[in-house]
């Protein structure tokens, strides 16, 4: 399913309401500090409000020709509507347009619905970084997926 969906730059008035999704939706959230240093460093951030009440955001970091997914949040009553496919998509034409060739992310192991959502948008492994991500036991890995932004998702 796709929805329709009005994705808006992420401002600094935004985060408060950011970090409290974040909060609800990642065991190991983002800081205030780690949004507010994405929005310093110019990385795309967006977010999408229903009815005023913020449904999902994003980050998105550009290289040269490759952008990385640093994350992208759907508020849990939102979650499995199509509302991450619609900000996926659209992040997906906004990098292609602006000629990118590949998008990037890290995952940990242990958040195979991310996983799942990924591979259904037929991202592919292509790598691990060892013990990449601290966790209460000690370190996870991060897996490291990527597709190819030529074809439509
Ligand atoms: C991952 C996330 C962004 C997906 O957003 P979403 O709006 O729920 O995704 P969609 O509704 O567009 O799902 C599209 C398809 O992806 C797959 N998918 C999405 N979430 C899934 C899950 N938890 N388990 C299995 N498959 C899943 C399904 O194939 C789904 O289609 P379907 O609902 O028709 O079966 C959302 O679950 C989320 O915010 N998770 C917590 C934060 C997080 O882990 N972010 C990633 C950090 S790396």
């Amino acid at each position: 399913m796709n929805v329709a969906a009005d994705f808006m730059p992420m401002t600094a008035a935004d985060l408060a309401a950011v970090v409290a999704l974040e909060q609800r939706i990642q065991r190991h959230p983002w800081t205030l500090g780690n949004f507010a240093d994405s929005l310093a460093a110019d990385h795309a951030c967006w977010v999408e409000r229903r009815a005023g009440v913020l449904a999902a955001f994003a980050v998105i970091m550009p290289t040269v020709d490759e952008v990385q997914l640093l994350n992208i949040g759907v508020a849990p009553e939102r979650q499995r509507t199509g509302l991450g496919r619609s900000m996926l998509e659209f992040l997906c034409e906004r990098a292609r347009q602006a000629g990118m060739l590949r998008m990037l992310l890290e995952v940990r192991p242990s958040n195979t619905g991310a996983i799942a959502f990924y591979q259904h948008f037929d991202f592919v492994e292509i790598g691990r970084r060892r013990g990449y991500y601290p966790d209460s036991t000690g370190r996870e890995d991060a897996i490291v997926m990527a597709r190819k932004l030529s074809n439509n998702l």
